[in-house]
């Protein structure tokens, strides 16, 4: 396919690119010559999955790949970060287009004939690993960004940064990594991009479809861990102590008002969920501890701040009606922060996302309770992250196995949608499409 491709991209490279705009048909003849390429590099990455801070085959692909398209490669950031850019022959503006290179600790249970049998090594334990995700999906789709990008330099206006990501779904234990540190590693200390675009594929929507949400999209999630002390004594003399297990029954049922009475959530929602409760070994002896460890999801960072406080302040205030003291972690661990679109970029580059997928398949989606640390960029350039369908037509998305499943499934046609979203996306903003809508 290299060969026979160049011509094409060599012809697209001296169409009339720099004069206007390409149009859409320009972007759908190179998505359609680097398919066959991009398909590959998926069902490859898709077989030899590796966890967090772990992806050093996949690096390495990319890495060798981009040094093919003659562009100077940075390696190494953030554990196996790639980055690299790729600087147009006229002038213009400078963006940066971010993909995710991990995978899962999951055993995959689909029967496609690439399907994954790697295993590796998580918090002790052998684990199946799986690009249940789809950033298999995304790392290829930008590989075939890239090249038909590369394919146009001398007539492209500014520079793009390529950026494939370790470790979005966070390192392991102990261990740096995915976009924060890449961005404490200096990312963007030489190269500040004025905007950052991104891709999801998501089982909820039909392969085919593009999805956006301008403003908050996805949500800061965070951990909270809170120990209720109270003093153990004999089940039959419950005055002889104090019982931790209903105050953390009282304390479960009270934080239920954080969302309900506290949060303004005509505005956005709010999330608090208890995920394990702790406490107890024997039916005659009440404990002297009760754990509790959660998550909450907001879309604000005020909210996010206000929630912390509110559960911190149930806690500790109803362990103290009881007589028992809480510690109370809340946050325990920070998580993502919110996922914001710049209202301003979304509504300039809907057009491209219709153009390029047509009209009638670019939707609004809902709110995503998700959490996706490609918000970290966001907090620092205007950004724009959109999902594509990945759920097979005359399948329910609704139930079809969602990401994260063993069986998680990705229709290939949604790369080719990923690869003319993002190309047409990336053209339109170098080459200045005025703001849309
Ligand atoms: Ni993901």
């Amino acid at each position: 396919m290299r060969l026979s491709s160049l011509p094409l991209l060599l012809a697209l490279a001296a169409a009339p690119l720099s004069a206007a705009e390409p149009s859409g048909p320009d972007v759908a003849a190179a998505a359609q010559a680097l398919q066959p390429k991009v398909l590959a590099w998926r069902r490859d990455i898709h077989q030899h999955p590796e966890l967090g801070n772990r992806e050093v085959r996949t690096a390495a692909l990319v890495a060798a790949h981009l040094r093919k398209l003659g562009l100077e490669v940075r390696t190494g950031i953030a554990t196996t970060g790639v980055a690299a850019v790729l600087r147009g022959g006229k002038p213009g503006p400078r963006i940066a287009l971010r993909a995710d290179m991990d995978a899962l600790p999951v055993t995959e249970r689909t029967n496609l004939p690439f399907a994954s049998k790697a295993t590796a090594t998580f918090r002790g334990e052998t684990v199946g690993v799986m690009h249940a995700c789809g950033h298999d999906a995304h790392t290829a789709i930008l590989m075939g960004v890239a090249e038909a990008l590369a394919g146009m330099r001398a007539s492209l206006p500014g520079e793009v940064m390529f950026i494939f990501q370790p470790a979005e779904e966070g390192p392991p234990d102990g261990e740096e990594g995915g976009a924060p540190q890449m961005l404490a590693e200096g990312l963007f200390r030489d190269f500040k991009p004025e905007a950052i675009f991104g891709l999801h594929v998501f089982s909820t929507l039909h392969a085919g479809t593009v999805g956006y949400r301008s403003g908050p999209a996805m949500a800061a999630s965070d951990r909270f861990n809170i120990v209720v002390k109270g003093r153990q004594t004999h089940g039959s003399r419950p005055w002889g102590g104090i019982d931790p297990i209903v105050a953390a029954a009282d304390l479960i049922d009270t934080a239920q008002t954080i969302v309900s009475r506290r949060q303004n959530i005509s505005r956005l929602p709010v999330v608090v969920s208890f995920g394990a409760i702790k406490g107890g070994i024997r039916y005659n002896i009440i404990p002297d501890e009760v754990e509790l460890i959660g998550t909450i999801r907001t879309f604000d960072e005020g909210m996010r701040e206000a929630v912390f406080a509110d559960l911190r302040n149930v806690a500790e205030k109803i362990a103290a009606a009881h007589g028992a003291t809480a510690i109370a972690k809340v946050p325990d661990t920070r998580g993502n922060p919110v996922l914001v679109n710049d209202p301003a970029l979304t509504a300039r580059m809907l057009p491209s996302l219709q153009r390029a997928v047509g009209a009638d398949n670019v939707v609004q989606t809902d709110l995503n309770m998700g959490a996706e640390d490609f918000a970290y960029f966001a907090r620092e350039v205007p950004a724009l992250y959109f999902f594509v369908g990945a759920t097979p037509r005359g399948q329910d998305p609704l139930t079809a196995p969602s990401n994260h499943s063993p069986d998680f499934f990705l229709d290939e046609s949604a790369l080719d949608v990923g690869l003319r979203a993002l190309l047409q996306v990336t053209l339109d903003y170098l080459h200045g499409a005025p703001a849309g809508g």
